[in-house]
């Protein structure tokens, strides 16, 4: 009996028993993962809420809004909006900061539409947004250990929720954020300003603390989001279209209007919610970063410290590379897209 089950487990370990097939892998191994994720919806954001909600992994707590793409009225009727579109309608949602910690709110209608969530006239959510997201923060932290938070926007509410509770930086379990550009590969350059990536533009102020904060984040940055590799193009809106599910068909009309304008559809903040699930898929290098807050161009620069005679600890993990099939794989797999 006990050598039968030691022989299950060994074979579970080694990938060969087919109810590995259940999931993608690892969910059968590993704990669930309880998440929060704070965002910006968002296109990109919207995809991320769509993966998260379909991976085993993943528990989710709670959403956090925050303004960024749009401002965060907007974002928080997006996450519901989004939510009720597939499924997800009980998952509580609270509405966070409305702009910058110490800047001006710069928007991205330009990119998400006006209405953040690429024009696509998605029905209005049928219920409210609750207020106080970085309370739920720093309570859900406080009572919970280990808790991972995916932040796919500005870091303003993350920065709050670490100033107001220091002890938190102990309590969690991973922070797994989108934002960086570190030119660590030929594509780690800027979006907003042609050296900062938008998250971290938007509230440098409040990516500084976090940063400085020695949570050491997990940083899933424009180095790897914008490897044309990993984008999608425009067959695959015809794919999510044509595929049977809510999930998929919600995702392409969500990004229909941005692929026929741009060509492709760049996946940054499902990436992010990828490293949390599966981060076998990614390479990573331990670095110090500095995050610039003033200049025009340069605010919300994230500088790596390469200078060897200065001693820096490092305070960030930053994704190098990700296995682009495998990403997408799960990508369409787990929108019922295959
Ligand atoms: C990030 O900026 C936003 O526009 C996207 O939602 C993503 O989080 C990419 O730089
Ligand atoms: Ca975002």
């Amino acid at each position: 009996m006990e050598a039968g089950v030691d022989k299950l487990f060994e074979s579970l370990r080694s990938w060969e028993h087919p109810a590995m097939n259940l999931f993608s892998g690892e969910a059968l191994l590993e704990d669930v993962v309880k998440v929060i994720l704070d965002m910006d919806p968002g296109i990109d954001d919207a995809l991320a809420i769509i993966l998260a909600l379909n991976s085993p992994e993943l528990e989710i707590l709670g959403i956090t809004t925050v303004s960024g793409n749009v401002h965060v009225e907007k974002t928080s009727a997006n996450t519901l909006r989004v939510l009720e579109a597939v499924g997800g309608g009980d998952i509580p949602v609270y509405r966070g900061a409305e702009r910058p910690l110490v800047k001006d709110l710069v928007t991205a209608e330009w990119v998400h539409g006006e209405d953040g969530l690429g024009d696509a006239g998605l029905p209005k959510p049928s219920r409210q947004t609750r207020d106080g997201a970085v309370k739920f923060l720093t309570e859900t932290l406080m009572s919970e250990k280990d808790v991972t938070v995916v932040a796919t926007g500005p870091l303003t509410n993350i920065a709050l929720t670490l100033a107001l509770e220091p002890e938190i930086r102990s309590r969690l379990g991973r922070l797994v954020l989108m934002g960086g550009a570190f030119g660590l590969t030929p594509y780690g350059h800027g979006n907003a300003t042609p050296v900062s990536e938008f998250n971290i533009h938007v509230d440098p102020e409040a990516a500084k603390i976090v940063f400085e904060s020695g949570v050491n984040p997990l940083c899933v940055g424009l180095d790897i989001t914008t490897d044309p590799a990993t984008t999608l193009k425009r067959e695959d809106v015809e794919r999510l279209a044509s595929a049977g599910t809510a999930e998929a068909r919600t995702a392409a009309r969500i990004i229909r209007k941005f692929v026929e304008r741009f060509g492709f559809m760049q996946l940054h903040d499902p990436m992010a919610v990828a490293a949390a699930v599966k981060p076998s898929l990614f390479k990573t290098s331990m670095q110090h970063v500095y995050v610039v807050c003033e200049g025009d161009l340069t605010r919300g620069q994230t500088i790596i410290e390469r200078r060897f005679w200065v001693q820096s600890q490092p305070n960030t993990e930053i994704c190098t590379k990700v296995q682009p099939q495998d990403f997408l794989k799960m990508f369409f797999e787990r929108l019922g897209a295959e």
